[in-house]
């Protein structure tokens, strides 16, 4: 196991410790046709408020705000008295404005197949199905669940929702049926888009199939429309379930679009919740839109004549803010994919890069972790010069990350924007301006115009060079506007630890020159290839299991994923551990949750090491799993249970 862990050198130049010296400064040629130019940070810092107002009027309002921002902690409410609807800014604009013709999705499905929608057919795709789902009794503040592979239908979905003022709510593909049906009831979705199935490295998930175990628990739901992605076999319930083909044949082309409040909710989006139980974020139009589309225009730089592809899913916030509403705000050309980084072949991104000459690139640490470990073969079979702007998200980014980026990916004339958010902050809040900003590798930089992100210590005082906790002092036009349902949840989580300031969940320092390093989370999320998952929701998920009878998960660093799971499980009765058990936890785990929650390696163990208490002193286990020496073990009820759990971690 300990061979998992990274090398000392390695952990050092995490969080950049070796590399806070070196800059990377923009050139010349990029800072003149830039989008963002320098004087954007003085303008946002004199007035962040008139930053935000002037940008707020690069996008469609039927009617104007009278009030910029009205904060009251915890509550912001944005553009106060403006009324819109997002898919004018996103669609009807660019119809009206020369873009009509202009490819808005450039998609290509994992086994190959390929389609280009322009800004007309999806426009007209988003208002027949707008009016597809007002016919299934679909009305303003409903909730739709939409659970689908990387297909346009899953932008339209999104859209179509939108066009009529109903609540999306994404839930990832990868998604487990229990997962899935528990975010239907949580928000009381009345229907549910999915597809009969879904590729994935060349295998078939039958997206429809975990769908019915789902929603065989979910009264709210009245009606499915089904996307038909293949040839694969379903179950069709008469009366419940419909083809979204068929409905599409017979709808009207034009949907009227429903004006909304800028404060009305636009979508809600799941993200792993430190009690376990997922915590439905919410956001609202208004600032979210200004949010998306200002960051998009200034982080990517984005232009009409560019690809842009963001490689996330849009059952992430990724996928929400930076594939449907962000570039589409902005009339961009994007690529969608739909399948793994490597199917066929390890290379199939770089295929995808020259094929379509994609200009701007936006991936996860943990991808480019696994191309370098693919080899720089793979990258260099194809033609990448149309790159001109990288992006990273999702995780810190290690250094050696950073420059293969850089070097094998960009060809060293790249500026990579490394940027931090959050589902709750719903849009990027830390990051280099590319052209502007010089960068670090492994630092996200600076906070972006019109926000302010610093580093606080426990007690709220700010740390001017050094390590503390990363905090949010101003609201923010796309920041969360609460938990769907749980607003004392709200507030501990996001508003308790301080007066008046957000705090992120990150532990971040500050070096000499004022760049923040994010650093990862404190609570008891991991943050496992990019995805937030909470331990406890997996300790109760083992639990739930009829042969165990205590658990409990500690995170530890991994050269791929940047953090993995290990899981320490007490069985119960007489049963014995074995590999078998150790395999069938693992799948238990994956059936329960989603492949993403699955353990990297479960340790078994006669008992866990506790306090007087009865806490499970994670701490402890945690040094365990890293082969670290033990600390003080003076508080255990016993304290021989941890050197039995020590050895056996050694003996695996
Ligand atoms: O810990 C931070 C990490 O991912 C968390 C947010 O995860 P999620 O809500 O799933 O959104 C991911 C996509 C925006 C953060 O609290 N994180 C995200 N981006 C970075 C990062 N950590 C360091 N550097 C980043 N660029």
């Amino acid at each position: 196991m300990p061979k998992k862990t990274i090398s000392k050198s390695k952990k050092e130049n995490i969080g950049g410790l070796l590399h806070e010296k070196r800059k990377f400064k923009p050139s010349a040629q990029f800072s003149k046709q830039a989008n963002a130019q320098k004087s954007i940070y003085a303008q946002a810092k004199k007035d962040p408020i008139k930053f935000w107002d002037s940008m707020a009027k690069e996008v469609i309002w039927n009617k104007k705000w009278t009030k910029t921002l009205q904060w009251k902690t915890p509550d912001a409410k944005w553009f106060v008295g403006g009324k819109l609807n997002i898919t004018e800014t996103c669609l009807d604009r660019h119809i009206a404005e020369g873009r009509r013709n202009k490819a808005a999705i450039i998609w290509e499905g994992e086994p190959g197949d390929k389609k280009t929608i322009t800004y007309f057919e999806l426009y007209r795709d988003v208002n027949k199905f707008a009016n597809v789902l007002k016919s299934l009794g679909i009305k303003k503040g409903d909730r739709v669940a939409i659970y689908l592979p990387m297909i346009p239908e899953l932008v339209i979905g999104m859209l179509a929702c939108a066009r009529i003022g109903a609540i999306h709510s994404v839930i990832f593909g990868g998604f487990s049926p229990d997962s899935l049906r528990d975010r239907i009831n949580d928000s009381e979705c009345k229907l549910l888009i999915t597809s009969d199935g879904a590729y994935r490295r060349g295998q078939i998930l039958p997206l429809k199939h975990d769908a019915d175990i789902a929603i065989a628990d979910c009264p709210s739901i009245e009606n499915v429309v089904i996307v038909k992605r293949g040839d694969f076999l379903l179950r069709v319930k008469e009366g419940r379930d419909h083809w979204y083909h068929r409905l599409m044949q017979d709808a009207k082309a034009y949907c009227k679009p429903t004006y909304v409040d800028a404060e009305h909710p636009l979508f809600i989006l799941y993200t792993s919740g430190t009690t376990g139980r997922p915590k439905g974020i919410m956001h609202t139009t208004g600032g979210y839109l200004v949010g998306v589309y200002t960051t998009t225009k200034y982080v990517f730089d984005i232009k009409d004549d560019d690809v842009y592809w963001c490689t996330a899913d849009c059952g992430w916030i990724t996928g929400h803010s930076y594939i449907t509403y962000g570039p589409l705000a902005n009339g961009a050309t994007q690529i969608m994919y739909e399948g793994a980084p490597n199917w066929p072949e390890n290379d199939r991104f770089w295929q995808i890069v020259e094929e379509y000459g994609v200009s701007i690139f936006y991936t996860a640490p943990t991808a480019i972790r696994a191309f370098m470990k693919w080899g720089r073969e793979h990258p260099d079979k194809y033609d990448l010069s149309s790159l001109r702007l990288l992006g990273s998200v999702g995780e810190p980014i290690n250094p050696e990350a950073w420059i293969w980026y850089n070097e094998v990916i960009g060809n060293k004339k790249c500026p990579i924007v490394d940027t931090w958010w959050q589902t709750e902050t719903g849009h990027i809040m830390i990051t280099p301006l590319p052209g502007i900003t010089a960068t670090k590798p492994g630092s996200a930089t600076q906070s972006f115009p019109g926000t302010e992100a610093v580093i606080l210590d426990e007690n709220g005082k700010q740390v001017k060079e050094g390590g503390g906790l990363l905090a949010i002092t101003k609201p923010w036009p796309g920041m969360l506007r609460g938990i769907w349902g749980d607003r004392k949840r709200f507030i501990e989580t996001y508003w308790s630890k301080w007066d008046n300031i957000y705090f992120p969940g990150d532990g971040a320092k500050i070096d000499k020159d004022k760049y923040l390093w994010v650093l990862g989370r404190i609570d008891d999320e991991l943050n496992i290839s990019g995805h937030r998952i909470a331990t406890t929701e997996v300790e109760s998920t083992l639990v739930a299991h009829p042969d165990v009878a205590e658990a409990a998960i500690v995170g530890m660093p991994h050269e791929m994923k940047g953090q993995c799971m290990i899981a320490f499980v007490t069985l119960g009765g007489n049963i014995q551990p074995s590999e078998k058990h150790e395999n069938l936890l693992r799948e238990f785990v994956s059936r329960k949750i989603g492949a993403i929650a699955k353990p990297e390696k479960i340790i078994f163990t006669g008992d866990l090491p506790k306090t007087r208490s009865g806490k499970i002193m994670r701490r402890l286990l945690r040094d365990i799993a890293m082969g670290k020496v033990m600390g003080d073990t003076t508080t255990l009820a016993d304290p021989d249970v941890l050197n039995k759990i020590k050895q056996r971690y050694e003996e695996d």
